[in-house]
């Protein structure tokens, strides 16, 4: 039976009805929501019912028919430590008794300073400046208006365009979308959005040159070096995402590509945005990705993972020197930019937990673990012949499938593929997402030995049965 059998058949058993003696029971969750609710990148006209998620407890969620599902997503990559932590949830129950929300323009509180503290700790040197708001896109707002602002504060106004990589996704408000691949998520806006110069990728499967990495000398770097030559003087900050482009493809980056990057911002005198709204908090294997090739970007952008899945909360980090360009007696030099929840007490004071779990728990060294048993068990799916290349990078493990193993043939997002996929994996009891013909599992770094191979059989067996086109 498919998962959508499954899930009709959960529906109809939890419809809206009368008992034997006429009293009428509840709707469903299903019922419920698809009377009012809209979905996030969902076509509502066709799509499948959700799971109706009731519980989440360690890697599991629970649903109202009573299935257990193993997280094989983090639920959207942010939570790291397993769902309701009982440490997590303690220091969220804590601060609601204490203060829950303040207006962050004229004043301040103790979650929010102690947690800018503590993240300076522990960023790449030389992040000294926090600036909260609650989600990865915003974080990435504020960073291209920052960049922006500081060419002008400084009489550069000149200084205003952004270069960005191919198979870049950094969100989803109209900047983050400018400074993204175009895609079929741009595609309807295209008229409202920006324009940026976009450049090669180090996406090695497919390199742009058509090289090897075994032998190549990062050579797809001539693209950003290109533009930095041509467009420099124009140019306010060259924006990434360190050594793993997520929602694009999964794209594993070699780490001297981002060595790479932070020379060429230097040499050309221009800032170095990290988007490290995904890779932040050890999901690479380091606490941030750009400890792979050990530079320090000028601002770097964090969410998602910053609460481990419990609140929406954003940071973007600057530099002193950044800061500074804004301090002036000339109003017009402020950066005049807020959201009502910056810097929410209750997202600070988890953050701040998570944050304690790193400290006492050796999460990196539980995230390595867990890198080297992805890297055992996947490797071997490269032989199939519906898999054209696999990448590991700390916790998240990928596949990439193709229609053809020589052409490397694939139909991308639209792919037809992955949503099938999904529904196989739900069947076995594993909640993944596919980005199309790009699977990927990213689990709660949590997530036990055992629990990893279990993960990684249904996986095997999934894709072993894809039949070639
Ligand atoms: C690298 C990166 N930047 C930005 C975002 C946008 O974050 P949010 O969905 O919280 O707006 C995402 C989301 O997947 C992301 O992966």
């Amino acid at each position: 039976m498919t998962s959508r059998k499954v899930r009709q058949k959960a529906d109809t058993t939890g419809m809206a009805k009368a008992d034997a003696a006429g009293a009428h029971t509840r709707p469903s969750l299903i019922e419920r929501d698809r009377a009012h609710l809209w979905h996030p990148y969902t076509q509502m006209k066709t799509a499948p019912p959700p799971l109706p998620i009731v519980r989440g407890e360690g890697v599991y969620l629970y649903t109202e028919d009573g299935r257990r599902l193993l997280d094989g997503i983090s639920s959207w990559w942010v939570n790291i430590h397993g769902h309701c932590h009982p440490r997590l949830s303690q220091a969220l129950g804590a601060q609601a008794k204490q203060l829950e929300q303040v207006i962050f323009a004229g004043c301040t509180h103790e979650p929010a300073v102690e947690l800018a503290e503590r993240l300076i700790e522990v960023l790449p040197s030389g992040l000294t400046r926090v600036f909260y708001s609650d989600n990865g896109s915003t974080a990435v707002e504020i960073a291209l208006k920052l960049a922006h602002q500081y060419w002008r504060n400084l009489g550069q106004a000149g200084r205003r365009t952004f270069i960005t990589l191919h198979y870049a996704y950094h969100g989803d408000t109209i900047g983050a979308m400018s400074v993204s691949e175009q895609s079929v998520f741009t595609g309807a806006f295209t008229p409202l959005l920006f324009p940026v110069t976009r450049v090669d990728a180090p996406y090695c499967y497919r390199c742009p040159l058509g090289l090897e990495r075994a032998t190549c000398r990062i050579d797809c770097l001539a693209g950003l070096e290109g533009a930095l030559e041509q467009h420099g003087e124009s140019v306010a900050a060259v924006l990434v995402e360190p050594m793993l482009q997520a929602a694009g493809g999964m794209v594993v980056w070699p780490s001297e590509f981002l060595a790479g990057v932070r020379q060429l911002c230097d040499r050309y005198g221009t800032l170095l945005i990290a988007d490290e709204v995904l890779t932040g908090f050890g999901r690479t294997g380091r606490m941030f990705a750009s400890e792979h090739a050990s530079i320090s970007p000028d601002i770097i952008c964090l969410s998602k993972a910053l609460t481990a899945g419990y609140m929406p909360l954003g940071a973007t980090v600057s530099t002193e020197r950044i800061f500074e360009a804004f301090l002036s007696d000339d109003r017009t030099k402020t950066f005049f930019h807020g959201h009502s929840f910056t810097a929410n007490p209750l997202a600070c004071a988890v953050a701040l937990a998570s944050l304690d779990l790193f400290r006492e728990d050796d999460v990196l060294g539980r995230v390595r673990t867990l890198e080297s048993q992805l890297r055992a068990g996947l490797m071997p799916l490269a032989n199939l012949p519906s898999v054209g290349d696999v990448r590991v990078i700390g916790g998240v493990g990928i596949l990439e499938l193709v229609s053809d193993k020589h052409t490397r043939e694939a139909d991308g997002y639209l792919d037809g593929i992955g949503p099938r996929l999904a529904d196989a994996f739900v069947d076995r009891g594993l909640l993944m997402r596919p980005l199309g013909n790009v699977v990927y599992f990213m689990p709660p770094y949590v997530i036990t030995d055992d629990e990893v191979d279990w993960a990684l059989e249904r996986i095997a067996t999934v894709i072993s049965g894809i039949s070639p086109t």
